[in-house]
């Protein structure tokens, strides 16, 4: 094909740097990791935190999916009021895997170019599973819905410095929405990159019981089948 199936305009995803084949890292790279003092995030990439805010806020997330046996359980506790990270994709770490938060992150860029795909799982939310998660892995659709529903709206994006080709130098990624981003060269057309280095903001604070991978079996529940064989060297191996 010469066209995605999540985005006509552009042509099928690929990684431009292979995660299967990864390239060894620049020594300015590995003197950049070493001095954020990053280590590798299970995501893809490399994170350190920045700042975690000592104020606690009351845990604003719907505790529905999981039995929980106490009542501090059930309420969700709290969070802290927010967290930061630095986040650095290479091209011997070039994907960040599909993953959602249930916190809303702000992410700014620093340095290189990379793209950025959301598959809009909280808009397909039903009854028996608001906000999109779910217990089960089919996204609780019916049992005849399971596979291919293409329900799920996709967006793409290119985050890095040329504004005027529309790249952009901050983002938002509302929670409930699964992210993935790889690492594109820093020139569009070149080859090489010196890595790409953003922050994030999660609103309230990281905590990894908010946060879960994409499998398989609910990105077939999410999207068609085409769009899922274009995303699925996306997903956490
Ligand atoms: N620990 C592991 N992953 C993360 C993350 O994405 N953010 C923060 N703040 N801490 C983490």
């Amino acid at each position: 094909a010469t066209q995605s199936t999540i985005d006509p305009s552009i042509a099928p995803l690929h990684p431009p740097f292979d995660p299967k084949h990864p390239q060894p890292e620049s020594e300015t790279l590995e003197a950049v990791i070493a001095r954020l003092g990053l280590q590798q995030h299970v995501e893809g990439g490399y994170f350190v935190e920045t700042d975690r805010d000592s104020l606690r806020v009351p845990n604003p997330f719907t505790v529905n999916d999981r039995e929980s046996e106490s009542e501090s359980e059930r309420d969700g506790g709290t969070r802290s009021a927010s967290t930061t990270i630095f986040y650095l994709l290479t091209a011997k770490s070039p994907l960040g895997a599909f993953h959602r938060n249930r916190g809303r992150t702000v992410h700014t860029l620093h340095k290189g170019r990379g793209r950025y795909v959301l598959i809009h799982a909280d808009e397909v939310a039903s009854a028996s599973c608001p906000g999109g998660y779910c217990g089960d892995e089919s996204g609780g659709l019916p049992e005849e819905e399971k596979r291919w529903t293409g329900k799920a709206r996709i967006e793409s994006f290119v985050v890095g410095h040329d504004i005027l080709k529309g790249e952009r130098l901050q983002w938002i990624v509302e929670g409930g929405k699964y992210k993935s981003s790889f690492l594109l060269p820093d020139e569009q057309g070149g080859e090489d990159s010196e890595g790409l280095l953003i922050s994030e903001t999660v609103v309230p604070g990281f905590e990894f019981e908010d946060h879960d991978f994409m499998r398989w079996e609910r990105m077939q529940a999410l999207v068609t089948k085409e769009q899922a064989v274009e995303m699925k060297w996306m997903l956490r191996k």
